[in-house]
């Protein structure tokens, strides 16, 4: 077998079976280390790891109960096989009761020793591949893998380390793109429970319907479909963190029963009655103006205050500066590497085009593009034709209107449609996606606001648009 196990201990106070079993279990490949005192055995267990232990129950000295009761308080993870005397149901209760995760009673065939000691192998190394995975999901949030050396990034990763170590709820805030995913990931890795399981749940990609029984979990029978009772993610998070992504897109009768979990961990399963309980701690995140949602009544006032015990605010990449250039260097180099191109630095040219670009997309956008141009590239340096014709209308943005349109040379059809597309999409943005509010400030009906999101190639992609609305059919 393929052991990446630890050895197993065994304890017994006599030298033929520590011998006799000792061979048994190295025949099948484990390494085995014995002790002749529960004394002895808890030296051992100090200075090493090992992923189980085995121990008779009468031992000289410290008997083998007392032995369970010091590895129950001392090696909770570490499960162990009791090996009594005689059979009689009293005597194993009593070592089920001390803690012993099995036992065998005396005279045993070798097969059945073997059998305890593979269940304990396998929920071994189940555990310890649960473990590298979750920090393989999670090591990619170390706090400094967040770039940027602009005042307000370095004030973020101050407050990150200020925060993270307490249980406190977090609210993370930003335009998409800005990295609160990777906030989020880097708060969970500095708490203590970083060792703990790291759930996220983006809300805006689950149904409204299915985000309850997602979140908390239903009974069976609960809902067509509900074949089989399923537990909650937050039990899943139970002893870590759990990040609601996109909280802003959440119902307000979803938004009342996260609250009712945050103010102390309760929740019911869809279908079900039993209060559970749960020690998570609770990070959220969202791209939406939050304060217009609120008033706007679709995000509740009493949540928000809930959520933001602490909030993190991430600046937008265009008001970064020379973020822009560290961040384009560190993607070049990361790029360069996974596609295995020798390329080593951007050109001026790049670099002032980089710079000039408003970055709607923020640090995503500019990470997109910098992967882009790596594949485009074939000479060493990246050159300013690698790097995509930013979109019209973010140039004209920036500079505020007219002097761009003539640098940008464009027609005046062309400036025209570029300006329009800039008014509808910012007014949008302002109303929250919301398509009834959008056309009353734009003065236009709704038909005719959505005629010309559709001939500008303005989506509401970000925004709940029209699902998120009431919908009158005769409004129109
Ligand atoms: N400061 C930063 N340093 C390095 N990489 C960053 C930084 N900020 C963002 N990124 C990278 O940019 C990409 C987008 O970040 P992230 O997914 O965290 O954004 P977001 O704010 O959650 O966006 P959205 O609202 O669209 O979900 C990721 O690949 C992330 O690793
Ligand atoms: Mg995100």
């Amino acid at each position: 077998m393929s052991v990446d196990l630890p050895p197993l201990l065994f304890i017994d106070d006599e030298r033929n079976m520590r011998l006799s079993m000792k061979s048994v279990l190295e025949d099948e490949g484990y390494d085995v280390e014995t002790a002749e005192s529960a004394e002895l055995g808890l030296r051992l267990l100090a200075q090493q790891k090992f992923f189980m232990v085995i121990t008779d129950a009468q031992l000289t000295g410290m008997s083998g109960y007392g032995l369970l009761t010091v590895l129950k308080r001392d090696y909770p993870g570490v499960p162990a096989l009791m090996i009594t005397a005689y059979a009689t149901p009293k005597l194993a209760v009593e070592a089920l009761k001390a803690g012993a995760t099995d036992y065998l009673p005396k005279p045993f065939a070798p097969e059945e020793l073997l059998h305890a000691v593979r269940r304990c192998a396998g929920s071994y190394q189940l555990l310890a591949e649960n473990q590298a995975l979750r920090q393989q999901v999670t090591q990619g949030y170390r706090l400094d893998h967040i770039i940027g050396e602009s005042p307000k990034v370095v004030e973020l990763r101050r407050l990150i380390q200020t925060v993270a170590p307490s249980k406190a709820s977090v609210l993370i805030l930003g335009e998409s793109g800005t990295g609160k995913e990777l906030v989020a990931g880097a708060l969970h890795c500095l708490s203590p429970c970083a060792a703990g399981p790291y759930v996220r749940i983006n809300c805006a990609a689950i149904q409204e319907t299915l985000l309850e029984s997602e979140l908390f979990g239903h009974e069976k029978g609960a809902f067509t479909g509900a074949i089989k009772q399923k537990p909650g993610r937050v039990e899943e998070a139970d002893g870590g963190t759990i990040f609601l992504d996109e909280i802003g897109d959440m119902s307000r009768a979803l938004q009342a029963k996260l609250l009712r979990f945050l103010e102390d961990g309760t929740f019911t399963r869809v279908g079900g009655t039993e209060e559970l309980k749960v020690d998570v701690r609770l990070l959220a995140a969202t791209n939406r103006d939050i304060i217009e949602a609120i008033r706007n009544n679709s995000f509740r006032e009493d949540l928000y205050h809930r959520l933001n015990v602490v909030q993190l605010r991430l600046p937008p990449l265009r008001e970064r500066g020379r973020d822009i250039m560290l961040l384009a260097e560190y993607f070049l180099v990361q790029y360069c590497h996974t596609l295995g191109k020798p390329i080593a630095r951007l050109s001026k040219g790049a670099e002032a085009k980089l710079l000039v670009h408003h970055w709607p997309g923020n640090v995503r956008e500019l990470r997109n593009v910098i992967e882009r141009a790596v594949i485009l590239e074939d000479t060493a340096q990246i050159q300013p034709t690698s790097l995509p014709d930013f979109e019209l209308e973010t140039r004209l943005r920036k500079s505020g209107g007219k002097a761009e349109f003539m640098a940008a040379g464009l027609s005046l059809d062309e400036a025209v449609a570029a300006f329009e597309r800039e008014v509808v999409h910012s007014t949008l943005v302002h109303n929250n996606y919301s398509i009834n509010k959008t056309a009353e400030q734009l003065k236009v009906t709704r038909h005719a606001l959505r005629y010309r999101m559709q001939r500008l190639n303005i989506n509401t992609e970000g925004g709940p648009g029209d699902a998120a609305e009431p919908q009158p059919a005769a409004q129109e």
